[in-house]
């Protein structure tokens, strides 16, 4: 790959080292001795220049067909590049076309705008932004399972498919072998009862921490919220630990502890894409993702949040009241301008909250914990758990669920149920968050939305 190719250049002088080279073409310069390509293949934001002798006919009649978007191959030998914009430059003796493209190619050498790019979606992976967005992705995702796997935690696959609504949101998506529009007939329904498409995997998750101590889940989730903002999908990733014989202290420092070590690795391993988004998505990052990585996070109750917005400044849409729901604007506020870092609110009023979330001896108030942070606001959404069957039950008697449906979860809580707690974190607004992608639509391969499932 190319990237391989630039390093094995520099660590493996002399130069003049014959490699073949496989790729798609960025762009084609021509003079008319010489043609200039530039060649990626998803590896790195540098480009591979290569340089084709056009006096030679068999390389000249090879770039008839050549144009933007054609995927080649090139063999010839590695040489320091003249030009500024890349280090490194290919001198090709042999120059095949292995998938010409026409020349309406969408992928042209200039800046396109991200709505643009969402409706090729299938080939903007090809572009700059993309290729260093999904590579960073990539680490994330596998650092989250070296951080969950070097602390013991048991890896479980909790279903897709569930009869419950694990958040009490009721913004789910029905799974049905119907017709859309079709009444519910149980005796036709493939589950014989309602299912839907997870929206957590957390009651699960519950059920196996309170077997193996230590859990995580990390799967594809689903909430048909009409929510049209830059920071909501209707199919997103979730990371979720479980954790027994554990409070809302010890969950808040796994959260702290589990963002910090995704920063470092990132900034660690990631040098060339850090310095890419700096330039072109967002100046500054750099500074504020290490200052994250390197001062404690800050935490405050709920109530302390709201006497703090009521004293602000700012002036907002939605004023500061007990029991509200903290809006975008207040969040900003407090990760922005008031702390300028991530914050842990704890203590929610119960009435915002979901129904599993352990009671507080003040009647008003439960044991969660969000950590919000500049730019996104909620990034994580945890808490510890009700543990107590008859509260737990109360609580959701209260609420109105079918209590049939949630039967083996109530039971956790009879049969040698513990204290436990965990938390969710949103990994498609960490990636977000990581690499200064305003929209969380650009940094998921295929982003489902409200009126778009098409690519
Ligand atoms: O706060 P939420 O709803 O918490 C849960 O689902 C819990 N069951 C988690 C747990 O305790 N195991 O969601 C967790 C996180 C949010 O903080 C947010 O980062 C992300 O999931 N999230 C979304 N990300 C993208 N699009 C959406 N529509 C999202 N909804 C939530
Ligand atoms: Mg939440």
């Amino acid at each position: 790959i190319i990237r391989q190719r630039i390093q094995d250049f520099f660590s493996t002088p002399p130069e003049g080292q014959k490699v073949e080279v496989l790729g798609w073409v960025r762009s084609v310069r021509e003079s008319k001795q010489v043609a200039f390509l530039h060649l990626s293949d998803g590896s790195t934001t540098a480009p591979l220049q290569v340089v084709v002798d056009k006096t030679r006919e068999e390389l000249a009649s090879c770039l008839e067909t050549l144009r933007t978007g054609a995927s080649v191959r090139v063999v010839g030998t590695l040489r320091p590049s003249p030009g500024t914009k890349q280090p490194v430059e290919i001198h090709a003796e042999a120059l095949t076309v292995l998938g010409p493209a026409p020349e309406d190619y969408p992928l042209q050498k200039k800046r396109h705008s991200f709505e643009f790019l969402r409706e090729i979606a299938h080939l903007r992976p090809r572009t700059n932004t993309i290729g260093a967005v999904m590579r960073v992705r990539n680490t994330l995702a596998w650092e989250i399972h070296r951080f969950f796997q070097e602390r013991g935690f048991l890896y479980v696959h909790t279903p897709i498919i569930t009869t419950g609504d694990a958040e009490g949101a009721g913004a789910l998506f029905r799974v049905t072998t119907l017709p859309p529009d079709a009444p519910y007939d149980p005796t036709e329904d493939f589950f014989g009862a309602p299912a839907f498409l997870t929206v957590s995997g957390q009651l699960e998750a519950e059920a196996y921490a309170l077997a193996f101590v230590n859990v995580y889940t990390f799967g594809p989730t689903f909430r048909a919220e009409n929510s049209h903002t830059p920071r909501h999908l209707a199919e997103f990733w979730m990371v979720e630990p479980e954790m027994a014989f554990c409070d809302l202290e010890g969950d808040m420092h796994l959260a702290e502890e589990f963002i910090t070590h995704l920063l470092e690795a990132v900034l660690e391993r990631h040098p060339e894409e850090m310095a890419f988004f700096e330039q072109w998505i967002a100046p500054g990052l750099t500074d504020q993702l290490e200052a994250v990585v390197n001062t404690p996070f800050t935490h405050m109750t709920y109530t302390e949040v709201i006497e703090h917005l009521k004293k602000a400044p700012a002036s907002f849409t939605f004023p500061p009241e007990w029991g509200m729901d903290l809006q975008t604007e207040h969040e900003r506020y407090l990760t922005e301008e008031l702390v300028k870092g991530p914050v842990i609110v704890t203590d929610y009023p119960k009435e915002i909250k979901a129904f599993y979330m352990k009671q507080n001896p003040d009647g008003r108030t439960v044991r969660a914990m969000d950590v919000l942070v500049p730019r996104l606001g909620e990034i994580i959404g945890g808490s510890q758990r009700e543990d107590d069957y008859e509260r737990l039950l109360a609580r959701m008697q209260e609420l109105g669920m079918r209590i049939e449906a949630y039967q083996w979860y109530l039971d956790l809580r009879r049969y040698g149920g513990a204290p436990h707690a965990g938390f969710g974190l949103g990994f498609d607004r960490l990636v977000q968050y990581v690499t200064g992608m305003q929209n969380i639509r650009d940094v998921i391969p295929f982003p489902r939305t409200p009126g778009n499932a098409a690519f």
